[in-house]
């Protein structure tokens, strides 16, 4: 409800991903008046920087996606009220002792004196009460974590020992944890007993922020609330799916980051998976979250781990000679693969995914194609190849699209291709022009702590253990060479050549 008061901790706060998603996201929830009444974002970095400076940072990110200047410049000045900033090390207890002190003092206490305020002018007003607010509370504490990973063991430590909310006194402390999980199985159970020696799994809330965009939320309700999908949604009737992300651009800028983790672990091994596995799932029970949970990890449990034999990889021509990447790097920015689910559902259906960057377009979208019809004799020759599908593109243009062939009105035979979309902007026309961006919904579930989009422990570590022997296998000497191509191309493979292949019984795995 919005009358729990909450502190947001955007530790890591001068970083990259404060800057570029977390604050404005925040900005926007304030905006869209989505905030509990009582809130404050309170910054947390090495840099040092006074309030003044961090509000001046704070300022050059925040954007009002349709609001007049005045009204925007206004908003923005309300909410930089609200925004404080404290310096501190990630790894000196010192500090986030030091830090919850200031913390406790300078804003919880403010913020607990107006609700004594408004209760006692509550009841001075007219005896018994009144008003939402019946007793004080607490603050809750949401600490985002966008920090590298280096850093990550030594702050959870730190909140953990030093700056939880007083749950003595009804508040809660939950943390926003975001990829990389580690690298392997391995290291992500290190940081798996990090975390669980530090915080409960339902304090913990993992991010993928695939999951919190408009169009994989609609994933769900697209082929569960609808008779014509659901009934579809199998191995009899599902000749392929494709999972596709491509960008156009490369590692550009964060390409020190970006070699020692590769395409596979950037893209693959979680949005790709995550959205993969909403499409794949048997239907949950509920739409609980720990309903969907359970489904999600059947899936990844029914899905066979992956082998280098599976992959095509590929890297862009000019990628070796990005600042950070080491002479020689065999990383793959483009890779695509045959995914194939031993169950009842969808044994034999090839389940493809292909990410890239530097490739000819940027556009992520969900294809599932649908079988041959049985009848042929209303299907002219040269449409006989074609079949229907639903194509669902995230980005950047939502929509979802039904393709069939239809005969053309008049005196004539012609049957061609066409189909019905539903394309957002034209859709949705006012929704569409202020679509909240994916950490929006995240942060604003994390906060009224609904678990439903967020990741739990159990999926990474099968996420892991479908991805860790094609890895191993790729990665150990001697390393497997991509493919290069054309920054600005394609790729070395369309998803519909690898679907063919493995189809035609020419992929290893098949
Ligand atoms: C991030 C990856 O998780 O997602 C980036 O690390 C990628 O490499 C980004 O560019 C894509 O996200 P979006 O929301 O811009 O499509």
């Amino acid at each position: 409800s919005k009358d729990y008061p909450v502190i947001i901790v955007v530790v890591g706060a001068s970083g990259d991903l404060a800057h570029k998603k977390t604050l404005p996201a925040l900005f926007s929830l304030y905006y869209h008046d989505m905030l509990p009444h009582q809130f404050a974002v309170v910054g947390y970095a090495r840099s040092k920087l006074d309030r003044e400076k961090f509000h001046d940072v704070v300022r050059s990110h925040l954007v009002c996606r349709i609001t007049d200047r005045d009204t925007c410049e206004r908003k923005t000045a309300a909410f930089l009220d609200r925004c404080f900033y404290f310096s501190g090390q990630y790894h000196d207890r010192e500090d986030w002792r030091k830090f919850h002190e200031w913390l406790t003092e300078e804003i919880e206490w403010p913020m607990i004196h107006k609700q004594q305020q408004r209760l006692i002018g509550a009841n001075g007003d007219g005896g018994g009460g009144g008003g939402d607010v019946q007793t004080e509370r607490v603050p809750g504490r949401l600490f985002y974590l966008a920090i590298p990973p280096s850093v990550f063991a030594d702050t959870l430590g730190g909140i953990s020992s030093e700056a939880m909310a007083p749950e003595s006194r009804g508040a809660w402390t939950r943390v926003i944890v975001e990829k990389p999980f580690g690298r392997d199985t391995e290291s992500y159970e290190a940081l798996r007993d990090v975390v669980s020696s530090c915080f409960t799994e339902d304090a913990v809330y993992r991010i993928d922020h695939y999951v919190g965009k408009p169009l994989v939320a609609n994933l769900t309700t697209l082929r569960l609330g609808n008779f014509v999908f659901d009934v579809l949604w199998n191995r009899h009737c599902v000749e392929s799916v494709q999972v596709v992300f491509k960008e156009d651009f490369g590692a550009e800028g964060r390409a020190g980051y970006f070699d020692s983790y590769g395409i596979v672990r950037d893209i693959m091994q979680n949005h790709l998976l995550q959205m993969m596995s909403i499409v794949a799932m048997d239907p949950p029970a509920s739409p609980m979250a720990a309903d969907i949970n359970e489904a999600k990890v059947k899936l990844l449990r029914d899905m066979r781990p992956l082998r280098a034999k599976d992959f095509v990889i590929g890297q862009y021509d000019r990628y070796r000679a990005e600042q950070g990447v080491p002479p020689g790097s065999t990383t793959p920015t483009f890779a695509a693969c045959v995914v194939q689910i031993d169950n009842e559902r969808w044994r034999g259906v090839p389940f493809v995914m292909s990410a890239g960057k530097a490739l000819d377009e940027k556009k992520v979208y969900v294809k599932v194609t649908f079988r041959e019809t049985p009848n042929h004799s209303f299907v002219p020759e040269e449409l006989q190849d074609r079949r229907n599908s639903i194509y669902i593109e995230i980005q950047p243009r939502p929509a979802v699209e039904l393709s069939f062939i239809s005969k053309v009105p008049g005196l004539t035979g012609r049957v061609v291709p066409t189909k019905l979309d539903l394309v957002y902007n034209e859709s949705f026309v006012e929704e569409a022009r202020d679509m909240p961006d994916a950490y929006e919904r995240l942060i604003l579930d994390a906060i009224v702590g609904d678990r439903t989009l967020f990741i739990s422990d159990e999926q990474i570590s099968r996420a892991w253990s479908i991805f860790d022997p094609a890895l191993k296998e790729m990665e150990s000497a001697p390393p497997m060479q991509p493919a290069l191509y054309a920054y600005g191309s394609p790729g070395p493979i369309l998803p519909e050549t690898l679907i063919k292949k493995f189809l035609a019984g020419k992929m290893s795995s098949s």
